[in-house]
């Protein structure tokens, strides 16, 4: 197990559609155990495969609050079948966009559709803050960010805060 660089805003990959998983093997199993070590680490709740720079639709979840009372959750090409017309706002953040937080809104219950490490399919309705982890993870394996839900003129901000950043770290 190894705990990878989590890549950040404005880097490009941070947009890619991410891959199906045809096959659940150890390459599959070893890159969920850096995830999970990278995540643990941060600290975040939530990981996807593309905020490590791979391209595969693997997400990972623990929403456990305590110390040493870990809870993982493994989602593979993880997709919402259903959204509820109600909805419900969180504030988010993103470990790809470190220390920003906004409130975003999101369908308050969905549906979705993912298979687990074993590589048996589920689908399952979730609500709260799961439903809006869950959401926040799919749309990273899309290409899609939680800032894409904010005023145009926030998310501009935080872009050139970020862009300024990495520049800085360039030079
Ligand atoms: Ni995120």
């Amino acid at each position: 197990m190894a705990v990878r660089d989590i890549i950040k805003l404005p880097d490009k990959r941070l947009r890619l559609v991410s891959e199906p998983i045809k096959h659940i093997d150890g390459d599959i199993r070893a890159l969920v155990d850096d995830m999970f070590e990278t995540m643990y680490k941060a600290p975040g709740i939530g990981l996807a495969a593309i905020q490590i720079g791979i391209p595969k639709r693997v997400i990972i979840l623990d929403l456990s609050k305590k110390e040493g009372d870990h809870k993982p959750q493994v989602f593979i090409n993880a997709e919402v079948t259903w959204a509820s017309s109600e909805k419900s706002k969180y504030e988010e953040g993103c470990l790809s966009i470190p220390e920003y937080y906004e409130e975003v809104e999101r369908p308050a219950e969905v549906k979705v559709k993912y298979l687990d490490l074993d590589g048996k399919a589920h689908e399952t309705e979730v609500k709260g803050l799961l439903a809006t982890c869950l959401q926040h993870e799919i749309d990273h394996i899309n290409g899609v960010l939680f800032i894409d839900y904010i005023s145009k003129l926030k998310r501009d901000r935080v872009i050139k805060k970020f862009s300024k950043a990495a520049k800085k770290v360039e030079e």
